[in-house]
């Protein structure tokens, strides 16, 4: 028999098996037959939602593997596990390449449904414009009525935690690079309007108990320093605090009271998708972590009213690029995106 028969045969066997009954022994439907009868069975799903989600994702200055992979001035990267958190979840990403010009970045916020700030090391020059630029644009766009959702993991909470205060000295120092933690949940915080309303309770225990999360930096801000500033205390609730090898507390998570902005210390991204570290934890409870946290933001996102150009949304997903493998190092990300300067 030819590799076709036999192909054939074996998508008869298939699809007679997943047909339903009625289907398998009724005359063979006509395709309005079909949608007809599906549409019948299959309820339309949330009208005011948009099921075809996109999030921006800010580049950071350099080649993401020290040197190893592109030494050229300009050059901006961006982890491939941020990527694939999104894709996790149900979005698709364009990349805000921080080089490129204002106007261009402008654009390209049209055709997204929320944004994400990743983790890195630059808090000054055009890197740091370019993030409060775009923080300042998500805050108008929400102001204008859209939901237009931010996740700022790491160096990127600790820059919104900059310029929202207007102070480049806030952030304190603390000793939590490359290590797993516990999150402990703040009394009486607002869980239900937050990243964490969707995560079983079984699995929120857990967390305030072993160590899931990964944390890997050398900043942050404590949790009195947060409350002390008014700038910071009436934009930010403080969700989860944790604390670092010298039994110095930080704030961890927090949920903006006013707009639909997540700030993390720690790295969701990172259960799923990095191997470069052994301390990264991939437990089944640390992988359903990445994914809720990813599911929120999506769904987040899915509330805004943005309704990108097809072609234009086409021509700047981050398809358009390929991530390069940099983990064989065997320390790091495991793949990076790499821009040349726009
Ligand atoms: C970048 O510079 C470093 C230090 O000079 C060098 O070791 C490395 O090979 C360079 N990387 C590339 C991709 O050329």
């Amino acid at each position: 028999m030819s590799s076709d028969a036999v192909w054939v045969l074996f998508h008869l066997a298939f699809f007679s098996q997943c047909l339903p009954s009625a289907w398998a022994h009724s005359a063979i439907l006509l395709p309005g037959q079909l949608a007809r009868d599906s549409s019948q069975s299959c309820p339309a799903p949330d009208p005011n939602l948009y099921y075809k989600p996109v999030i921006g994702i800010v580049s950071h200055p350099g080649d993401g593997a020290s040197g190893r992979l592109s030494n050229a001035t300009g050059a901006s990267y961006i982890a491939a596990s941020y990527v694939k958190f999104v894709e996790a979840a149900g979005a698709r990403v364009v990349p805000l390449i921080y080089t490129e010009p204002p106007e261009k970045l402008l654009k390209k916020l049209e055709l997204v449904n929320g944004v994400l700030f990743t983790g890195g090391w630059a808090k000054s020059g055009l890197y740091f414009e370019t993030v409060t630029k775009i923080f300042k644009k998500i805050l108008e766009k929400n102001d204008a009525g859209d939901h237009f959702p931010l996740f700022a993991t790491c160096l990127g909470f600790e820059l919104i935690t900059m310029i929202i205060s207007q102070d480049n000295n806030i952030l304190e120092e603390f000793s939590a690079s490359n290590q797993a933690s516990t999150l402990q949940f703040v009394e009486n915080a607002n869980i239900g309007e937050s990243v964490f309303q969707r995560f079983p309770p079984e699995l929120l225990g857990k967390m305030s108990t072993d160590c899931l999360v990964m944390q890997n930096h050398r900043y942050g801000i404590s949790p009195g320093k947060l409350l002390n500033n008014p700038k910071l205390s009436s934009f930010f609730e403080i969700l989860t605090t944790c604390t670092d090898e010298d039994d110095k507390v930080y704030v961890s998570t927090v949920r903006s009271r006013n707009y639909p902005v997540t700030g993390f210390q720690w790295h969701p991204e990172k259960n799923a998708f990095e191997w470069g570290s052994p301390r990264i934890p991939h437990t089944e409870d640390a992988i359903q972590i990445t994914q809720y946290v990813a599911n929120f933001l999506v769904s987040e996102a899915r509330k805004s009213l943005n309704r990108p150009v097809a072609q234009e949304l086409l021509d700047n997903l981050i398809y358009n690029y390929s991530p390069t493998y940099c983990g064989k190092a065997g320390k790091g990300y495991d793949e990076v995106y790499i821009f040349a300067q726009a």
